[in-house]
């Protein structure tokens, strides 16, 4: 497959880190969406380096690439791609699944702490010199509080786990109840948060998930109640979020994921009661070049074999046996 000429011809559509563009380059011939490609080149494109975070892939991409065989996506989450067009056309789909699920849940853990304790308004005490003036306020806890988990699945169970440590109890919503898990299960949403006093947000982005927490389930979450969102902004109902923070609906929120990227809704810039972050969650040096090894060994595997390791359930029954 190091042989120029014999090399897959594969396209990325929006720009992806250094490491990754050049882990690409050792074994494909890499065309970048974003700087132009010709016609003739886009009819021999036969694979597809995504990203979760720049923008939709669909039949607008589809129709330009009559080759187009796999699309390896930049991250767990697909939510970016038209899996049923894309199963429609027999493009494969794989994603990022197992490489960031330890690196998300601290992350998670880290923005829950930061919400409660309040750590990042506590250093921007400090570094403006009010400490001199006098102590900083006195902080909510997660002592004593019920841990819901909306949608246990990798990243939601490491999440889990760390939470086993710090002595909470925990409960979950998904559309399924697990087999041998002693966490309570709760048939919504709202259910969910109705018995929780901290809402951890982590299923999946798309149509099915749309504002799922809205102002109902924030209602239920209570006066006391702090949601910690790390999947998708769509997953939550934002104008209900704003309204819940400002009315005391709820008491705080840590956000790492938004409905717009990057757009930040002013109201929640100036709120005082949330943590904000810029989609972190999977953001060091080292998970980072995991998941772009993992995307490289999918697009490998592909052309080398007709096998991938980790597909998306939508596109998996196109693989051969
Ligand atoms: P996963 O292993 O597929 O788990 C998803 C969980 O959500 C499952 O337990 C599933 O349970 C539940 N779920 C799915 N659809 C649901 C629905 N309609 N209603 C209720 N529950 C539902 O996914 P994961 O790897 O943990 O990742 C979850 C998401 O996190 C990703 O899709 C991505 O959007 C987000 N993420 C964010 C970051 C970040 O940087 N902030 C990083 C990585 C991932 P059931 O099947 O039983 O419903
Ligand atoms: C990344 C993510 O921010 O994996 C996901 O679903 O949201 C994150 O890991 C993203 O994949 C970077 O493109």
């Amino acid at each position: 497959m190091t042989d120029l000429q014999s090399r897959p011809e594969i396209v990325v559509p929006a720009p992806l880190p250094p490491f990754t563009l050049t882990a690409l380059e050792r074994l494909f011939t890499v065309h970048r969406l974003w700087e132009g490609i010709e016609d003739a080149a886009l009819a021999r494109v036969r694979g597809m380096a995504a990203s979760t975070l720049a923008g939709p892939v669909g039949e607008d991409l589809f129709a330009r690439l009559p080759a187009l065989e796999i699309i390896a996506n930049f991250g767990v989450g697909y939510d970016n791609i038209d899996v049923a067009a894309a199963a429609v056309r027999g493009i494969v789909v794989t994603n990022t699944a197992g490489v960031l699920d330890e690196e998300v849940a601290d992350l998670t853990i880290g923005l829950l702490l930061a919400t409660l304790r309040r750590i990042p308004a506590a250093e921007r005490f400090l570094r403006d010199g009010r400490w001199n003036e006098g102590p900083f306020p006195l902080s909510p806890s997660l002592r004593g509080r019920r841990v819901g988990i909306l949608g246990l699945g990798g990243i939601g169970k490491a999440v889990a786990r760390r939470l086993e440590g710090f002595a909470v109890p925990i409960a979950y919503h998904g559309r399924t109840r697990q087999e041998g898990l002693s966490y309570p299960w709760y048939a919504s949403a709202e259910e969910l948060a109705e018995n929780s006093d901290v809402l951890i947000v982590i299923v999946p982005g798309g149509v099915a998930t749309r504002h799922m927490v809205d102002a109902r389930v924030l209602t239920a979450l209570g006066p006391d109640g702090v949601l910690v969102n790390v999947s998708r902004g769509t997953v939550v109902d934002e104008v209900a979020l704003v309204a819940a923070l400002e009315s005391g609906t709820i008491l705080a929120a840590g956000l790492d994921v938004f409905d717009r990227e990057p757009h930040v809704p002013e109201a929640l810039l100036a709120a005082e009661n949330v943590v904000l972050l810029p989609h972190i969650g999977s953001g060091s040096r080292l998970t980072r070049e995991a998941m772009g090894q993992l995307m490289v060994d999918n697009l490998g595997a592909w052309f080398g074999a007709r096998r991938v390791l980790t597909p998306v359930a939508e596109t998996r029954h196109l693989i051969p046996a």
